[in-house]
């Protein structure tokens, strides 16, 4: 509202102009206005009238984003993002009195052999799921075409290579214990910057088995029993307990890829009753909660 009656005011201090010559003075319009690589912006001044001062406006993608009034004929704008068009307005003002506006529309280019690094790298699981995200400093947002992005396994051959825009990669299905190194480089012009890398082990977790099949005889509960497979948890397993009320059994484990079931049988029992156990697995991350089992022996078979 201020800037628009300051124009108003100009605009009858002009009119006035034609009656009282001598006494309004109307500042001519700047020189060149230039902006030099360190990001300085300056302009030749306007010295017909006394006391000049320069409002300076900048706009980007018609807004506008900065506006004031100063007194030198130069402005640093270098904490400008890169890579925009700015329109660098500048109005010579003496006495209340505006002169003509010069304006000058630029690139803000990026300095050649400028690096941009990569900010704040943070991994977050989402329930199986993993989340990264990166920064840049705000200065260079714009100047980003894309990230290449490469994901190395722990255990994988060949790294997942991906070319993302957003600073940011939703991963699926990651498996506990595995450490994940990313390589990430920001492209930008014709140019790449400099590769970052950052490592992530997803948190380890407990491997819950699951009850496949039990089959039982008169003295004789056999049950089979299936670990969570490594490509959803590679926390190494190093046992399975059987816990009754009547019999305990370690079963050492060996780990493989293949997590094959585990078979545990349970002999010289007696007929006809009923047995209670516990099973559950341990792996680098402890023991995992117990799977419950009642199970009844089969009466001894006369026939
Ligand atoms: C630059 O800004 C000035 C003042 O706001 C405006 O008059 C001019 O049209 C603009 N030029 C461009 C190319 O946007
Ligand atoms: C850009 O990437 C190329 C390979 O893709 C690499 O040789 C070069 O060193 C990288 N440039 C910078 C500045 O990191
Ligand atoms: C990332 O992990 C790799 C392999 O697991 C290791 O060689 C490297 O030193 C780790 N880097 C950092 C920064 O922890
Ligand atoms: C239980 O397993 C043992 C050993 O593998 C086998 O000899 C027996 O026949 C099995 N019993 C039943 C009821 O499946
Ligand atoms: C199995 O685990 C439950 C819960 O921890 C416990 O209450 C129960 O006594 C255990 N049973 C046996 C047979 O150990
Ligand atoms: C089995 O182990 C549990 C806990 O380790 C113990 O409390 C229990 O007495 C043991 N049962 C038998 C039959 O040995």
């Amino acid at each position: 509202m201020a800037h628009q009656a300051t124009i108003a005011f100009a605009l009858l201090s002009f009119g006035i102009a034609a009656s009282f010559a001598q006494t309004i003075c109307i500042p001519d319009p700047v020189g060149e206005i230039d902006l030099n690589a360190a990001g300085v912006l300056t302009w030749s001044a306007s010295e017909n009238c006394p006391e000049t001062t320069y409002r300076v406006l900048i706009g980007v993608d018609g807004s506008r984003l900065f506006e004031n009034i100063i007194r030198q004929p130069l402005l640093e704008v270098s904490s400008l993002p890169y890579c925009r068009y700015y329109n660098y307005s500048v109005t010579a003002i003496s006495d209340h009195v505006l002169g003509m506006e010069n304006y000058l529309v630029t690139p803000y280019e990026l300095p050649g052999g400028t690096d941009i690094p990569i900010r704040n790298f943070r991994a977050a699981p989402v329930e199986d799921d993993l989340i990264i995200e990166w920064q840049t400093d705000h200065r260079f947002s714009y100047c980003i075409s894309f990230y290449h992005l490469l994901i190395y396994d722990d255990q994988a051959e060949q790294p997942q290579s991906l070319t993302v825009t957003r600073p940011g990669y939703f991963k699926e299905n990651v498996a506990s214990c595995t450490n994940y190194r990313f390589e990430i480089t920001s492209y930008y012009l014709t140019t790449n910057s400099t590769t970052q890398a950052f490592n992530f082990t997803v948190p380890e977790a407990t491997n819950i088995p699951s009850l496949v099949e039990v089959r039982q005889d008169a003295t004789t509960i056999n049950t089979t029993w299936s670990l969570e497979k490594y490509h959803q948890n590679r926390c190494e397993v190093t046992a399975l307990y059987v816990n009754g009320d009547r019999f305990n059994a370690t079963y050492p484990i060996e780990d493989t890829r293949e997590r094959p079931n585990v078979q545990v049988s349970i002999s010289g029992l007696r007929a006809n009753s009923m047995y209670y156990f516990n099973v559950s697995v341990e792996n680098s991350a402890g023991v995992s909660e117990a799977v419950q089992l009642a199970v009844q022996t089969l009466p001894i078979d006369w026939s």
